[in-house]
């Protein structure tokens, strides 16, 4: 499918609501049918990712009902109510688990699935999923116990996970990875005693937040004295059941990234984007473009299911370049692509570095960022672990495409509001693995 989005200089205003988090939905599902009872997840991302992880669940013997979206309040996502079968009450699934193209579905489930008792799964997904690395997991996994085989020698999906004992490890993580962290904090939930994750760089941590509201047996302490965001840190986790708890999900800040840079770069009032997750561990972007200038302010700061929640206001402003690396990578890892359309637009040089995690995202994002962004007239050279951008640069609209990477569809729509002309996006379906009406809400707020 085509989008096409044309220049609206200076015509971005209003308030907008964009759906919840993907990260802590996923983990919301999880952890709820890993409790004892029922739970409520409101505002659920009902997205492609999201409801890949609610078929597979499903067929691990998970109940899950999803109820219709308000009629009185059609921007909010939907609810589900999730009847968790405890720590060890997953079924085995009748067919292969098919995650789609979500990477945290495929690095976090067999933690899950590695400690049930008796169990064959298989897991697989699209062409990007079957090039993204597991063998990240499987080492961790396997000192515990799991047995996990996989293709490629154990470096790719598809996965086959047998069930059975596991064991408390203490393991460091090589690098700044949620995903890898999770994966043996949710083995750690079924193993016989302690498991230790020690991770030198601080990543996202819905998962510790969001077992420590539900009552599991974690604990999460600083390696030394930075600041709480940065530092490492040491997380441990022995097995202990726990209740369902009633979960709300914040609206998540990698999608509300995408109307900040359209209030910065096209705004003619300002944006505000409502109810956005503010977690520390995930706000690097906001930081990122205060280095650049950018004038932005957080109001109506409060907490929700134990995550930080507020209103992020931006305004158009001009803003610099700046240099970018180091532990605040992880922290902005996904809105890396667009911090690049945002350099475009910024006076003077921008450097990413540190970020050759980049290269083994849902695409090769330096790659393909550099490619796309170059061809509507930016000056991008990618290095091995980042970027260099030379700003500012005209952008004027063509034909460029997502090459069926969600965020590089949605960097490219607001590409498309400052660059000349039109600009046809090719592949814009890709939007459906995060926000599925992206462009129908960039529409309205670009009409505002
Ligand atoms: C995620 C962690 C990050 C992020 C991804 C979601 C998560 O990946 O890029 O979009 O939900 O834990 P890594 O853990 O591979 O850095």
């Amino acid at each position: 499918m085509n989008n096409v989005v044309r220049r609206c200089p200076s015509a971005v205003a209003g308030r907008v609501r964009v759906p919840g988090d993907k990260s802590i939905t996923h983990r919301a599902l999880l952890y709820s049918a890993l409790a004892d009872g029922q739970a409520r997840v409101r505002n659920l991302l009902a997205s492609a990712d999201c409801l890949g992880t609610v078929a597979c669940l499903r067929a691990l013997g998970v109940d899950i009902e999803i109820l219709p979206i308000p009629v009185d309040d059609p921007l909010s996502g939907p609810e589900a109510i999730v009847i968790g079968r405890g720590l060890f009450g997953l079924a085995e699934p009748h067919n292969i688990l098919d995650v789609g193209n979500s990477g945290t579905a495929l690095r976090v489930l067999p933690g899950a699935l590695a400690g049930q008792p008796d169990m064959i799964a298989v897991l697989t997904g699209d062409d990007s999923i079957r090039s993204r690395p597991v063998d990240r997991i499987i080492k961790p996994l396997s000192l515990m116990g799991a047995r996990i085989e996989a293709r490629a020698g154990g470096r790719l999906a598809p996965l086959v996970v047998m069930g059975g004992a596991l064991t408390g490890i203490e393991y460091q993580l090589p690098m700044a990875s949620a995903q890898v962290k999770t994966a043996i904090l949710t083995a750690g939930l079924l193993a016989d005693g302690e498991t230790v994750v020690v991770e030198p760089v601080v990543s996202r941590d819905h998962t510790e937040i969001m077992l420590g509201y539900l009552g599991a047996a974690i604990a999460v302490e600083p390696l030394g004295s930075g600041a709480p965001e940065t530092a490492g840190r040491r997380i441990t986790i022995t097995s202990a059941p726990y209740g369902a708890q009633d979960i709300d999900i914040p609206a998540d800040i990698s999608s509300a990234a995408f109307f900040i840079a359209a209030g910065i770069l096209a705004g003619e009032d300002s944006v505000t984007v409502v109810d956005v997750g503010l977690n520390p561990t995930r706000a690097g972007f906001l930081e990122a473009l205060s280095m650049m200038g950018a004038e932005i302010s957080v109001d109506s700061v409060r907490t929700l299911s134990g995550e930080v929640v507020g209103e992020v206001t931006a305004t158009r402003t001009n803003l610099q370049g700046a240099e970018i690396g180091g532990s605040m990578i992880p922290r902005l890892i996904d809105e890396l692509p667009l911090l690049a359309l945002l350099a475009t637009q910024a006076e003077g040089r921008t450097i990413v570095r540190d970020a050759s995690e980049l290269r083994v995202k849902e695409t090769d994002r330096i790659t393909l960022v550099a490619a796309e962004l170059n061809r509507l007239g930016a000056d991008i050279t990618p290095t091995p672990d980042g970027f260099v951008i030379e700003g500012p640069t005209l952008l004027k609209g063509a034909v460029v495409r997502s090459h069926g990477d969600h965020r590089l569809a949605m960097m490219l729509g607001v590409a498309g509001l400052v660059a000349e002309g039109e600009t046809v996006i090719e592949g814009g379906e890709a939007v459906d693995v995060s926000f599925p009406d992206f462009f129908d809400r960039l529409d309205l707020i670009s009409l505002a």
